[in-house]
């Protein structure tokens, strides 16, 4: 199909392929985990001049692609290429958004910066959900749905990993702490996120406080 874009009916129509994506989805990537990031990609965007509908778009569609999601990810990426064709997406911002979609995830934190504005808006919205009460939340989920434990104080935490042993390996939820989540705060790549970040780290290292005071009976 070619044509005119319309860009209401591409959005809710993203709606729906990635409710139907990730319906099942246990993990914390659930279709609340998109409608969260979508939500906070556009305020970011619209602080910062980005391309509202790129940003909106990637947001919608940054987990379908994810190999931890998927087990064929260049196949996910190939078909939402011509997802995105079908529906008169022009090929150069069909590309970006496979690009942002495709280079956004921590993976152990090795990855090269982004490189649009487009790229920095939406990996920032994707990181911020996972600071703060709802960061917190969704560590235990994730941890849950793998099977590991809640905390293990003899597995201490990893100073440096690849990205396979970033997804794999002998990990816990309180781990995945010092592994991943309190390093983002120093990695939004925008002025507007890395205000939301400073509030959303203040809380999680207030809870790791609790945390630690619980488990050892001191509170
Ligand atoms: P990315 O796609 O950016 O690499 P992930 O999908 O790995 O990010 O992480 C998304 C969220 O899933 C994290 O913020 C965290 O809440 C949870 N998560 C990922 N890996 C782990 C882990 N090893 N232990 C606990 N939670 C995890
Ligand atoms: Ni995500």
């Amino acid at each position: 199909m070619t044509g005119e874009l319309n860009r209401a009916a591409v959005i809710a129509e993203a709606e729906e392929y990635v409710r139907g994506k990730l319906a099942g989805d246990f993990s914390g990537h659930d279709w609340q985990h998109i409608e969260r990031v979508r939500r906070s990609a556009l305020a970011i965007a619209q602080e910062e001049g980005a391309d509202l509908f790129v940003c909106e778009l990637a947001a919608l569609l940054h987990d379908a692609a994810d190999e931890k999601l998927v087990d064929d990810a260049e196949g996910a990426l190939k078909e939402i290429r011509g997802w995105l064709l079908a529906r008169a997406v022009p090929e150069p911002m069909a590309d970006h958004v496979l690009e942002i979609i495709s280079t956004m995830s921590f993976k152990g934190g090795s990855n090269p910066p982004m490189r649009t504005p487009e790229g920095k808006v939406v990996q920032d919205a994707d990181r911020l959900d996972a600071l703060g009460a709802i960061g917190i939340s969704r560590v235990f989920a994730y941890s849950g749905a793998k099977r590991r434990p809640i905390h293990d104080p003899a597995v201490k935490p990893r100073e440096s990993m690849t990205p396979e042993e970033y997804r794999s390996g002998n990990d816990t939820a309180i781990n995945h702490f010092y592994e991943k989540l309190l390093k983002l705060k120093d990695l939004m790549n925008t002025e507007t996120a890395r205000r939301l970040a400073e509030g959303r780290h203040a809380f999680m290292e207030r809870f790791l406080e609790q945390f630690y005071a619980e488990w050892e009976g001191r509170r």
